[in-house]
């Protein structure tokens, strides 16, 4: 338990290289998800002891460019646990070495799952609350799980509207 406890976060900082860039030198976006999905999962399966998979990740957002040369660390920690599932929230800072400036570059959630060996998923330490911080945490993680599966069925709604549609519209096609 005393464990579970100290897993519940984890925090990466990273030296946005040369190598990350993209044609107008800023940090590419595909090396800040891949670093931000790094993150998630290292906070996620050393909670859990486990491997685990990402099964989602919400609206992505970039507030502002990173530039090369800039240090980003990425605060993440585990808002909420299903009986396979985790919701690790990521925040990233990016700071300016000689400026001795902070911004905050974005916030974005991952569904994580654990998996077994034989790539089942398998259930999860149940997360205990013990702060106000993580209580919000735990408030807004629930309320997006709902919102997720509320996005789920619309897109299927969509899906199937479009699919109708086209029967209608090419009637020899289907
Ligand atoms: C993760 C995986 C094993 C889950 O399989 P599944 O048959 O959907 O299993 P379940 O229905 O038991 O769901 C497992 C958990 O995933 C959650 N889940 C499933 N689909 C989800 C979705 N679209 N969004 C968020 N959570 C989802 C379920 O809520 C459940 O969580 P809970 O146990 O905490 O309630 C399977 O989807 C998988 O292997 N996906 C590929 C993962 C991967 O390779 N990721 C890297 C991509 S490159």
């Amino acid at each position: 338990m005393e464990q579970q406890e100290q897993y519940k976060s984890l925090r990466m900082t990273v030296l946005m290289t040369p190598n990350m860039a993209n044609f107008s030198g800023n940090v590419h976006g595909g090396a800040m998800l891949n670093l931000l999905d790094q993150v998630a999962y290292a906070c996620a399966s050393r909670y859990s002891g486990s491997y685990v998979v990402t099964v989602s990740v919400d609206q992505v957002f970039f507030h502002r460019p990173v530039h090369v040369g800039e240090l980003v660390t990425f605060l993440s920690s585990v808002n909420y646990t299903g009986r396979t599932s985790m919701e690790i929230g990521v925040r990233a800072v990016s700071e300016n070495i000689r400026l001795r400036t902070e911004r905050h570059v974005m916030t974005c959630y991952f569904t994580m799952v654990a998996v077994n060996d034989a790539g089942m998923p398998m259930p999860v330490p149940q997360l205990q609350i013990t702060s106000p911080t993580e209580q919000r945490r735990y408030n807004g993680a629930v309320l997006r799980r709902q919102l997720r599966r509320e996005v789920d069925r619309r897109i299927e709604d969509i899906r199937q509207q479009g699919f109708n549609e086209m029967q209608r519209a090419h009637p020899e096609e289907s």
